[in-house]
């Protein structure tokens, strides 16, 4: 085998594992998001006035220090980064962070804010919370279902997050009757399934809310009349509180966002 072809095999090779070994890496991501039992923090922050006067070379340096932190954890952790800056006054970031255990994503925002980019960060908002199994749909009508399964949109340009906390007779009334509001919920949203993809967390215990509620789509105006639909139907009586804060952001590449934090 001349030199030549080795050296080409050895390439192939090299490029073959790194797309399996992407592909497999993208897989378990989607594999730890659509399971029950993982546990979710949204981790708000807010860049210090020092940050953006903080010379352009070293800032780049602080957000290359921050790639290392999110490949280091990359076994326990799959972190997603929102960009919020310009779109809110409080915050400029959103990191969304899943795992098997709470203490993982605590250790990674640790590393994270001890971190030369974390130091110039104020923490604004974190909301904790797990995803579980389906508490409705099971009892919902095999039509209804069925539409359910339509493919949420893929690649949106927004994320919105909205905690929820409802009242204590929502949580006082029986499953039937639950079921009954969530069925008029979830009619109020079939015309959105398409431009909405959706995830719930539940936090009550976790956190001070009962839900964290996360969407991403790329048509603003179909999120506007979706919520304006379901702030109609007799389940919205009994939320209590619904957002404040509500974060909106978008879905940018990581490396975007951390040279949008660099300029
Ligand atoms: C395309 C849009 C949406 C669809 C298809 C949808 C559908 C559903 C379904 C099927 C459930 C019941 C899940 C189960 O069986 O456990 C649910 C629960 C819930 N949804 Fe929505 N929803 C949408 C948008 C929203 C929005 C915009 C909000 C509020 C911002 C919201 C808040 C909630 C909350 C808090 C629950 C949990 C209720 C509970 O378990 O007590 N949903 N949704």
């Amino acid at each position: 085998m001349s030199m030549r072809y080795l050296y080409l095999l050895i390439v192939c090779s090299l490029f073959v594992c790194g797309t399996l070994g992407q592909a497999q890496a993208e897989a378990d991501r989607d594999k730890l998001l659509k399971e029950p039992g993982i546990y979710a923090t949204f981790a708000v922050y807010k860049a210090s006035e020092q940050w953006w006067q903080m010379d352009s070379p070293a800032r780049a340096a602080a957000c290359a220090e921050i790639k290392k932190i999110v490949e280091r954890y990359a076994d326990r952790v799959t972190v997603d980064v929102h960009l919020l800056r310009g779109l809110s006054e409080r915050a400029d970031i959103l990191f969304r962070v899943h795992s098997k255990e709470m203490i993982h994503n605590q250790n990674f925002l640790l590393d994270l804010m001890s971190s030369q980019l974390g130091k110039q960060l104020k923490s604004v908002d974190t909301f904790n919370g797990i995803t579980k199994t389906l508490n409705y749909v099971p009892t919902f009508p095999d039509e209804l279902k069925t539409e359910l399964k339509t493919p949420p949109p893929q690649a949106s340009t927004y994320v919105i997050v909205v905690p929820i906390r409802k009242d204590a007779k929502w949580w006082n009334s029986g499953q039937g009757v639950r079921s009954d509001m969530m069925k008029e919920h979830t009619d109020a949203t079939v015309a959105y399934l398409k431009t909405v993809k959706r995830k719930l967390y539940h936090s009550s215990g976790l956190d001070d809310w009962d839900f964290i509620t996360y969407f991403e789509t790329s048509k603003l105006d179909d999120f506007n009349n979706l919520v304006t639909g379901l702030l109609k139907v007799k389940e919205n009586q009994h939320n209590q509180v619904f957002g404040d804060p509500l974060l909106l952001g978008t879905i940018r590449p990581f490396d975007e966002i951390l040279d949008i934090l660099s300029r």
